[in-house]
Parts: C-alpha cells; structure tokens; sequence
C-alpha cells in the first residue's frame, strides 16, 4: 500500500525529508524542518491570497468549483433552496443538523424575540449623512452592537454564544432596513413579529401607512431562497475575516462587522452592485459585443463573471435565473435581463472566457432580482450581508471549538534593506 507521504530532496544539502500526507494536505509547520543549518529559520509556504492554502478544517460547507457543486453540511444548494426556509438553513450552518419541528419552533422563537436594536442605535442611525451607503451603515451599526453587549468580550459559554448568534441573525435585517428608511427620509418601522424572517424584513423597509403590512408571497419566498444561496461558502474573503478577527478573541459584533467590510468591496459581496451598475452602463443588447470587446482588451471587468473556486457554472447562479422569471412574473420584467442574457450567451462562447473558465457567479442575476423588487443598488451588499451572517456565525463558533486553532497570524519573506544606520537629517541626500 503506498504510504501517505511526501518525499522531498533539498538539493542545497542533499537531504531528504519524509513529510505526512493528511487528508490530502502537508501541514506547512513540517516544512520548517527543511534548513540549510542551524541559523536557517527553516522553509516556510508562500502563497499570497491564500491560492492553495487551506487556514482550516470545517464541517459546514463543501464546494467542488469544477463540477459546480455546493452543500450546506452535506445537503445539495438545490435541495435546501427548493425544500428549507432560510431560518432552517441557518439553523444547520450553526449546529450541523437540520432541525426538527420543535427545535424550528423555538430556533424561530429566539430569532423572533430578538429583532428590535436599543432605541439608541436609531439616534446613532440619524447621525449618518442622508446619502450614505446603506452598507457602511450597516457595517458601522453592528460594531455600534459591540457596546451595547459588552458582555459578549468576556463569555465564550455555549448559552452565551448562542445568545449573540440569535441577537446577530436577529437585529441585521432591523439595522439593514433602519438604514435604508434613513437615506429616504422615512420613519423606521418596527418589527412584526407575526411575519417571518424575511416577510418582516420586506415589512421594515417598505411598510407604509398601512396598520399590517402583507407581503407579497412569491416576493417573500424569492428572498428566502436568495437568502438560503448566500448564507455561507467555506473560507472565502469575508468568511476569511470573520475568522481571522475573531481569532485575536474579540466579540462576535466587532468581529462580523470586519467580515462585513470585507464582504463590501466590489470584488466579493459588492459585485452584485457592479453588476447592475455595468448592465446600465451597457445599456442594450446592441452594446454587448463592443463592451465584450473591452473586457477582452483588459479595459473592464465583465462583473458577475469569474471565481475563486467555481471553474464551472456557479450553482448558485443557475438557481437564481430561474427564480427571476419567478419574480418578474409578479413584478414588471427587468429591461436589463436582455442585456444580462446577451452577456451571458456571448461570454460562454468566447474562447477568453471559455479558456479561463469563466461562468456567471452568484452575482451576476441576484441585482436584477433586487431591483425588480424596488431595492436600490446601494442595498444589494446588505442584501448579501444579512444571510452571510448565518455562515459566518457558524464559521466563528465552529473555530471556538476547534483545539487546532490560536491567533491567525500570517508569515511574511521580507524583502526590504538589509540592517543600516539612520543619518542625521542635515547629511541626508
Ligand atoms: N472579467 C474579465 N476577465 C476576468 C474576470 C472577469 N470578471 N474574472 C477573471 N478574469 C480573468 C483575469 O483577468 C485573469 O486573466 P489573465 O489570466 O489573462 O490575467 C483570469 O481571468 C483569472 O482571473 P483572476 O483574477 O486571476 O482570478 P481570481 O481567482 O483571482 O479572481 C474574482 C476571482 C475576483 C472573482 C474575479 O473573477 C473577478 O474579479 N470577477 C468579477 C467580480 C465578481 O463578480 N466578484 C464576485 C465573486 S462571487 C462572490 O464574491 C460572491
């Protein structure tokens, strides 16, 4: 049987190393054995943005990115967003099962019980510009919950970390819609809690004069699922930051406001707003080939288009067209979808994107969603950020757990000047 090792030579000595294969990985600390001599501080893994560098072990999410597959604790995307509630979803994330009834009922219970924000953070809200972004709102609001749970520094005990997660799952859609309400110029509207988690997050953004706000079924359901498809996906840019935050031991709050902000760029969770952005700046179907043009030129990015990990159509992405017709079916259809599709089809035949494997990602159809449902574009990161929770509260409690893990703290080759003296200030050139 062959033996789960690597045998390496160091031709700079002539010797040879034996280094464990564990499910199908080197631990980096075993390259550290590899020295030239005693003063040699030993070999070390370099791997800018972390290309083929796995930071953990986790149970929660596995994506094979050249077949397009995704699950959620071993369950397919496709199952749990036809079949599960996100409130469901997010309940697997954090505890690894699916739950039964009784344990929905009070997992729905807490989140319930837990939606309104101290009055205070509505006056924090009202300082913020009429124009800001809705997502540095957000960001800034959930670190603001930082000093209103100050006990969350101290206490890492199970029932205490399950009441931050409720508290955190609970309050983002108030504060996401408390800041929308904000740049309009609108009073907040309070949570009701006879609606469910995303009927109620549709009540606080767009209730009205009306004394119960009914929403609108396939609207309601729509945003579930979308919620389900972004709730988590293992070590990406943000997830990558809740953990990295969160090892220095700080609270939940600080910490996935970090993970927010990295989730904000337009590179990761601010894509789907680039993606809109683009598709109004192309237009038409008839400014397709010429903008498709450019991209290849390496004059613009086709946005919603590429990933780290998928070198196939994103699941994600499949599931999300198809709940567009759902959605324009009860709203007026997007005009862009044409254009959308246009992009799509021209891409997948083009011998740029094909080579690089390029395929719509979870971004590129959710904007239109969005913005069908009336939501303006500085609202699709929160959008994203409002589910991810879910997935990063999960990632931060199962490192808690894990024995393996301490303060994440990269390497770095430093390759500034050697040792030298400082001159005084008149003899410098
Ligand atoms: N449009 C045009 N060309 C692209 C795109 C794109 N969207 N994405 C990648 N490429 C090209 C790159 O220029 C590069 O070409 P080269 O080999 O000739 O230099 C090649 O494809 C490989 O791309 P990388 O940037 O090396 O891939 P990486 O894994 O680092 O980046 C990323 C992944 C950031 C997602 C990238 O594809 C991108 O910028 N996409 C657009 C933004 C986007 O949609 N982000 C959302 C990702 S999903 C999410 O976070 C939820």
């Amino acid at each position: 049987m062959a033996s789960e090792t690597l045998t390496v030579t160091d031709n700079r000595t002539g010797k040879m190393y034996e280094i464990p294969i564990t499910l199908g990985s080197i631990g980096t600390m075993d390259l550290r054995k590899i020295r030239t001599g005693p003063e040699d501080f030993g070999l070390l893994g370099y791997d800018p943005a972390f290309v083929n560098t796995a930071s953990t072990r986790s149970a929660i999410t596995y994506i094979d990115g050249d077949r397009g597959i995704l699950w959620y604790r071993g369950y397919p995307i496709e199952q749990l967003a036809e079949q599960a509630s996100y409130l469901e979803v997010a309940y697997l994330l954090i505890y690894g099962e699916l739950p039964t009834a009784k344990a929905l009922e009070q997992w729905t219970w807490q989140i319930t019980h837990h939606t309104w924000v101290h009055e205070n953070l509505k006056k924090f809200m009202d300082g913020f510009h009429h124009d800001a972004h809705t997502m540095s709102m957000l960001i800034s609001s959930v670190a603001a919950l930082s000093t209103f749970y100050p006990d969350a520094k101290v206490s890492r005990e199970s029932g205490h970390v399950d009441l931050q997660t409720y508290r955190l799952i609970a309050k983002m859609p108030t504060l996401a819609a408390f800041a929308y309400r904000h740049r309009l110029g609108q009073p907040y509207v309070y949570p009701d809690n006879d609606l469910s988690y995303t009927g109620n997050f549709l009540n606080m953004l767009f209730r009205a004069t009306e004394l119960k706000y009914k929403p609108e079924p396939a609207l309601e359901r729509a945003l579930d699922v979308l919620f389900i498809l972004h709730a988590d996906h293992e070590q990406n840019c943000s997830t990558n930051a809740m953990r990295s935050v969160a090892s220095s031991g700080v609270d939940p709050y600080s910490a996935t406001a970090a993970a927010m902000a990295a989730l904000y760029g337009p590179l990761h969770g601010g894509a789907n707003e680039a993606v809109l952005r683009m598709l109004r700046t192309v237009g038409s179907t008839a400014r397709v080939p010429a903008f498709i043009k450019q991209v290849k030129a390496g004059e613009a990015k086709l946005m919603g288009f590429g990933h780290r990990v998928y070198k196939n159509y994103d699941p994600r992405a499949r599931i999300i067209k198809r709940l567009a017709d759902e959605v324009f079916a009860v709203t007026r259809p997007s005009p862009l979808l044409s254009v959308a599709l246009e992009l799509e089809r021209i891409a997948l035949e083009d011998e740029y994107f094909v080579s690089r494997k390029l395929y719509p990602n979870v971004d590129f159809y959710s904007g239109l969603i969005y913005e069908a449902m009336g939501l303006p574009v500085e609202m699709f990161p929160v959008l994203f950020a409002i589910p991810r929770t879910a997935g990063w509260l999960a990632q931060w409690r199962e490192m808690l757990a894990d024995p393996e893990q301490k303060i994440a703290r990269p390497r770095q080759i430093y390759t500034g000047p050697a040792r030298r003296d400082l001159l005084p200030l008149g003899a410098r050139v």
